[in-house]
């Protein structure tokens, strides 16, 4: 379905009344967070959740982050425990999202955990989603709302440019404040971290009082859609780059003369916020290459390497 007219909603209640009539009738509407915008669908509506495969060219064996308005709505979908609601009292809701056993008679299609036992669910701050999520009532399955495998969106014109005309509606929340995808937590016998996003490890591990366990790469559990090239600009990406080569834009961090900085006064969350919009900015200006500054390797650092490294990953 390429032919469809996209709706840009305001975020007032006539644009979220317009958002959850869409969700019952099986369609896609778009939805700020505060960590990027997902494409989201009734989670429970089998031919709506294939839509989002579908409309981002996404492998099918990646399962879907499910949206909630509060933590009983998400009690509703998983075996909750105590570490989940330890987490989910320090940091929901936020750029959290917990991996649980799902609950049976959840309800939920089965295509949005690729048929895992397991669930990854998150309860967003922004109160636009949390407005749009509460008019509708139900669960949203939302993955960040781009074409699979190119640069997450944080405004709604990203997301116009990437999927206009194969989804039915834009919830425009403006650009999104943490800029990161959330961080994904097991909850399994140990908590442990799946990815590295808008919530640093250090915060999880204060308040877990021990360390996260790391994942091993063959563990089928861990967050599958993590491919090796991913969040690719059109630009080959050259990483921890003194300066820009010829034919190179320069993606700049902290006091360097570049083309555009994530933050000249190395402020980590103001280059979380800019790291996407900064990628889709200098795609745009179809250059060569795009080289960064380096990046350092702690609290939100670590995710944006990580989305980095990906990004510049040789392509299949
Ligand atoms: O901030 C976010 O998390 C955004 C916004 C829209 O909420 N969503 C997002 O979704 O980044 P997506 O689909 O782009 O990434 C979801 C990740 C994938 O790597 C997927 O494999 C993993 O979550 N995932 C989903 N369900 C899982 C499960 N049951 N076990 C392990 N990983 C899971
Ligand atoms: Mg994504």
């Amino acid at each position: 379905m390429n032919d469809l007219t996209t709706e840009i909603l305001l975020a007032n209640p006539q644009g979220f009344e317009r958002a959850a009539e869409i969700w019952r009738a099986g369609g896609l509407v778009a939805l700020p967070t505060e960590t990027v915008y997902g494409l989201g669908a009734d989670a429970r509506n089998d031919l709506a959740v294939a839509r989002i495969f579908e409309a981002k060219g996404r492998p099918r064996f990646n399962p879907l982050i499910v949206h909630v308005a509060s933590v009983d709505d998400a009690k509703d979908l998983v075996e909750w425990n105590d570490v989940a609601d330890r987490l989910a009292s320090a940091f929901w809701p936020g750029p959290l999202t917990l991996v649980l056993p799902l609950k049976s008679g959840s309800g939920l299609s089965p295509l949005v955990t690729a048929d895992l036992p397991t669930l990854a669910v998150r309860m967003p701050a922004n109160p636009l989603a949390q407005d749009v999520l509460r008019g509708f009532g139900g669960p949203i399955a939302a993955p960040s709302a781009n074409p699979s495998g190119k640069i997450s969106p944080t405004s709604a014109e990203h997301v116009k440019a990437g999927l206009s005309g194969k989804i039915e509606a834009i919830v425009d929340g403006g650009t999104c404040d943490v800029g990161l995808e959330s961080t994904i937590v097991g909850l399994f016998d140990k908590p442990t971290l799946l990815r590295p996003g808008g919530l640093p490890k250090e915060a999880l591990e204060a308040a877990l009082g021990e360390p996260l366990g790391v994942h091993s790469a063959a563990d089928p559990l861990v967050a599958p859609g993590q491919m090796t090239s991913h969040y690719a600009p059109g630009a080959s990406v050259r990483l921890n780059a003194s300066e820009a080569e010829e034919g190179e834009l320069l993606l700049g961090f902290g006091a360097v003369d570049c083309t555009l900085n994530l933050s000249a006064s190395g402020d980590l969350r103001e280059a979380a916020a800019n790291l996407f919009h900064h990628l889709h900015a200098l795609d745009a200006m179809n250059s060569k290459g795009i080289a960064v500054s380096p990046i350092p390797n702690q609290g939100l650092g670590v995710a944006i390497n990580d989305r980095l490294k990906r990004a510049a990953a040789p392509r299949d």
